[in-house]
């Protein structure tokens, strides 16, 4: 090390934390270049925490507030001070599942990344994998993307094809995207803080 700021990553998840352990994993092997600097969650027993706390990474539960599907006002401000202390480069949300709105968005423009288990466009909201076996498609995925103020719809950085089996039921063709997107998400992450990729309209492209 020679003294030199790494990237930071403020990762923000609900659910059981498989796309942050491929994350902070990467990281720690030096495939991605930065670190972990906060990871927070709206639930106080999500797996993503314990994960966090066993690699003794900052972690926190931040209550969301009073709406079900978004963080109230007083959350949202809890939510970027705890971000804005942390210094973070890059918002990573790894199964976060609240809409961020406004004054979110404003705080980190074009700081803000998702993964979605499907193809997008095809298929935003939840349960991507069901509305793909239940639409009859032959391959789906997942998509790795810039937030912007719409659902599952930013720019899109990478996507990696998941074929559909004749045999799938949701919960194996959900399983299969989820192993996918362990190896999607870090690349697309460290191609970010490479600082590789640019913003240009609805396309993200890799710089000259
Ligand atoms: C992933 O399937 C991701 O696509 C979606 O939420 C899920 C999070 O899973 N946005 P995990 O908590 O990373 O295991």
């Amino acid at each position: 090390m020679n003294g030199e700021r790494k990237f930071r990553l403020g990762v923000l998840g609900s659910g059981k934390g498989s796309n942050f352990v491929a994350i902070a994993d990467a990281c720690a092997a030096g495939r991605i270049p930065a670190e972990v600097a906060i990871v927070l969650s709206d639930l106080a027993e999500a797996g993503i925490l314990e994960h966090a706390r066993q690699r003794r990474l900052p972690a926190r539960h931040l209550p969301p507030g009073k709406f079900r599907t978004k963080l109230d006002e007083e959350a949202e401000r809890a939510y970027v001070a705890a971000l804005e202390d942390a210094q973070v480069d890059l918002i990573v949300l790894a199964g976060f599942m609240r809409v961020l709105k406004g004054d979110f968005l404003r705080a980190f423009e074009e700081r803000i990344v998702n993964i979605h288990p499907s193809l997008l466009p095809s298929f935003p909201g939840l349960e991507a994998w069901k509305q793909a076996l239940d639409h009859g498609v032959k391959v789906t995925g997942c998509t790795v993307h810039f937030v912007d103020a719409g659902v599952d719809c930013g720019p899109i950085i990478g996507q990696q094809v998941v074929p559909v089996l004749d045999e799938d039921t949701p919960e194996t063709l959900h399983q299969r995207i989820n192993a996918t997107e362990h190896e999607l998400y870090p690349k697309c992450v460290a191609a970010v803080a490479r600082g590789e990729v640019s913003i240009q309209g609805r396309r993200v492209v890799r710089k000259k």
